[in-house]
Parts: structure tokens; sequence; C-alpha cells
């Protein structure tokens, strides 16, 4: 699955976390032990944090004139690994042009760092992301938390429409805290397989009166992306989850605004979008601690039972935090063999199936999934719609599946449309 995830570009840091000759920073990274830095020149390094010579650590590096320096002996190596000095040696020696730190390519979009380290003589093609090619101005800051469970298993809450109506829910619906309250919590779900990977609907019986299907339509892009059914007819996104290692993911959300720049207040909530629930945690140099909440499974993600009288779970939906609380105590890599899937489980089966196969059939021969030649399959949205119960929803779905740069998102609030809802129901 490793080498898999390698023929794909990978978001691993804010772009602002790496100053222009500022500090290295340790980055951990499909298990390995990497650092980033910035150069004098703005290019951004990413390379073993072992040195080639005799294996000090270059996070302990000096990042000085274009390159980073080992302080063991001094050798030193720009973003490409290249050893551009080698202080110790006789000046006569060609050892250096014989010598290279093991870096990895990067490139920055969506205000993140990306790197590829796949080994393909042609990089895989950037991903086309919607989202990613709004004007700067037109995104939010990419909204991050470090998952502490195997990346498969937090990336499945985004397939799985059906626990919305309970992990996310609230339980009295009058309550003014943010939860969902449906009138109908048994979604039936329909899966359709693509060429970059797969959309589902699942659909849910709006309300008593009006006989309509609402239709949350959420796309699931190989390798570890997801577009969950759209909420906002001005919003374009697309969330990652990137394996640190087996048992860590960082979880991206790239998000962007069709219609206008987004606000110093709106770039604020996505900066801090856990203030309301203890915070960041502390951070060290350990990019284990990167991103992470205060909340976080060592703590019960702060459980409070008496919310629980307001809110399903007892923690608030601050992102992906009600998430954790339901996939990270299970182990952080749960024994798939102990559960019992049900109808609603589809999707996550799917999407297992279809990355053991990709996986296979790339080590097997060599066959690369679609996406990962031709970015232009990325280009899709996902939707939330309200249809007929007999309409064939593939297809009146599929213009609002397309990238449309003159046309809104097909939305519907997943909150503010529910309590509505509710009030019919
Ligand atoms: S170990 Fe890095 S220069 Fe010697
Ligand atoms: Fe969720």
């Amino acid at each position: 699955m490793g080498n898999l995830l390698r023929q794909y570009w990978m978001p691993f840091i804010k772009s602002e976390d790496l100053d222009l000759d500022g500090e290295p920073k340790r980055v951990k990274l499909l298990g390995e032990d990497l650092i980033a830095f910035r150069d004098t020149d703005g290019r951004v390094g990413l390379m073993a944090h072992n040195c080639p010579h005799r294996g000090a650590s270059l996070f302990f590096g000096r990042n000085e004139e274009a390159g980073l320096r080992c302080v063991y002996h001094g050798w030193k190596f720009n973003v490409d690994g290249t050893c551009v000095d080698m202080p110790n040696e006789p000046a006569e020696s060609d050892f250096k042009h014989k010598v290279r730190a093991n870096a990895y390519l990067t490139h920055e979009a969506g205000g993140a760092i990306w790197a590829y380290m796949g080994d393909r003589d042609h990089p895989a093609p950037f991903p086309d992301f919607e989202v990613l090619s709004l004007p700067a101005d037109h995104l939010y800051p990419p909204l991050l938390m470090l998952g502490e469970s195997n990346w498969v298993q937090s990336l499945e809450g985004d397939l799985d429409s059906s626990h919305i109506d309970w992990l996310h829910s609230k339980v009295d619906p009058n309550s003014t805290r943010v939860g969902t309250h449906h009138y109908d919590r048994q979604p039936r779900f329909h899966v359709v397989p693509t060429d970059y990977g797969a959309f589902y609907s699942a659909a849910r019986t709006r309300d008593a009166d009006s006989g309509k299907m609402w239709h949350r339509i959420t796309q699931f892009i190989l390798p570890f992306y997801t577009m969950i059914a759209a909420d906002q007819p001005k919003q374009v996104h697309v969330r990652a989850w990137v394996p640190l290692d087996d048992c860590h993911n960082l979880e991206w959300h790239f998000m962007g605004r069709l219609d206008r720049p987004v606000t110093e207040e709106e770039g604020a909530y996505a900066r801090d979008p856990y203030g309301a629930w203890h915070g960041w945690a502390q951070q060290t140099s350990d990019p284990l601690t990167r991103y992470a909440t205060a909340a976080n499974i060592r703590n019960d993600f702060l459980l409070d039972r008496g919310l629980q009288k307001d809110l399903f779970v007892g923690v608030p939906f601050l992102v992906n935090l009600q998430d954790r609380v339901a996939t990270e105590p299970m182990g952080p890599i749960y024994e798939r063999w102990n559960e019992h899937l049900g109808t609603t489980d589809v999707m996550c089966i799917y999407m297992r199936r279809r990355l053991i196969d990709a996986a296979r059939r790339f080590q097997t021969e060599g066959v690369l999934p679609a996406n990962a030649e031709r970015a232009e399959l990325d280009r899709v949205r996902p939707a939330s719609m309200l249809l007929d119960p007999g309409d064939d929803w593939i297809a009146a779905t599929e213009h609002a599946r397309s990238v449309d740069p003159h046309a809104d998102l097909a939305a519907i609030p997943l909150i503010g449309e529910l309590i509505a809802s509710t009030k019919n129901a």
C-alpha cells in the first residue's frame, strides 16, 4: 500500500510553518523520519533526517545560504539533496559529487507543502482539485488535525453518512447546540465506481410531507481524498487523510469560496477551529504533536457526560473531533474480522476493496489507478439534492457532480435545514 501511496502527491505541512532560512522541522510521512526546511530562495527541501555521511540528524542542521548544513562535520545539502559543500574533505576531492541526501520533490498549493515520494521517471501530475485552482485569497487557511489511528480507519467516517444521524446528532432538536436532527435516520446507500475512485448517495426521506428523497452524494478520490456531500453552494473543498505512519494521520481540509475572498474572521476560525473545546495541545519538535488537539484519546477527548443531555456524544461538533471519539478508541488499527457490516457500510467496504485492488495491481502489473496519471479526473464535486423517489439520481446529479466554474454547488445545509425539517416532522 505504501508503494501505491508514493505515486501520489501528499500534503505534509502548512506553508506558513516553514520560514525562509528558518528552523528545520521534523516531518513524519509514510513512516519515514524526514526533515523539512525552506531555503534562502524560498524553496522547500524534504529529506531523510539522517545525514548521508554518518547519520547525524539534519534536524540540528544549520539552514544557511541556500542549504542545510549538518552540524557533525559540516556537509551541506541543497533542497534537491545535492551535496554542495564537504568542508572536512581535501579541497581536491570529488567525493561530494558522489554523495546525495535522499530528498523528495516538493510543491506548494492551497497553503500547504506537498511531497512526491515516488520514484517514477516522471512524477505524478499534481492533483487538479477545483479548490486548489481558486485565487489564493478565496482559500481558507487549511484546516488540520492530527488523527491518532490508521488513515483508512479515520477516512471511513467520510464514507459512512449513516453516522451523522447519531454521532453528530443532538438529543433535543430545539437545542441551540450544533448537531444534526433528521427525519429519516435509515439512509439507503448506492455506490457508483469511477475511474478516479467512487461516489455514493446516502438517500433519506426528507420529511413527512414532501415525499422528496434527499441524496447526499460524497466523492472518494484515490488514494485518500474525500469531498463530503455539499453543504454550502459557494464553498468547494477536498479532504485528505495523509498517513504519517500506520497509527497516525494528518487530516487536511482544503476549503475555498467561489464568490468572494475569505474574510479575516473566517480565516481566524480556520486557524483555531478547536478553540471552543480546549484548543491545540502543546507542540514540540516531535511531528506527532504538530496540529494535535488538547482534547485527545489520552484524556477521553475531555468528554462531558453532562453535555450528553444535549449532544449524543458529549463532545462538540468541531471539524472531526466527534469522529475521533468513535474511530480512535477502537484501537489504532482495528481488527476488522471483529466487525459485523451492514447495509450502510457498503461504501466503506468498496473503498477498502478498491485500495487493496489498486495496491495489488500496482505491485503485480505496475498499473496505477487512472488519476495517478490523469489529474483532470480529480475535477469533480460532491452534491446534496432533493429528488423524487423514482428519479434516476445518477443522471439527475451528473451536472452537479462536474466542475462548472459558472455554477454554484448543489448544496443543502447539513444543520440549518435540519432544524426546519425537524419542525415539519
Ligand atoms: S554526519 Fe553529517 S556531516 Fe558527518
Ligand atoms: Fe463524521
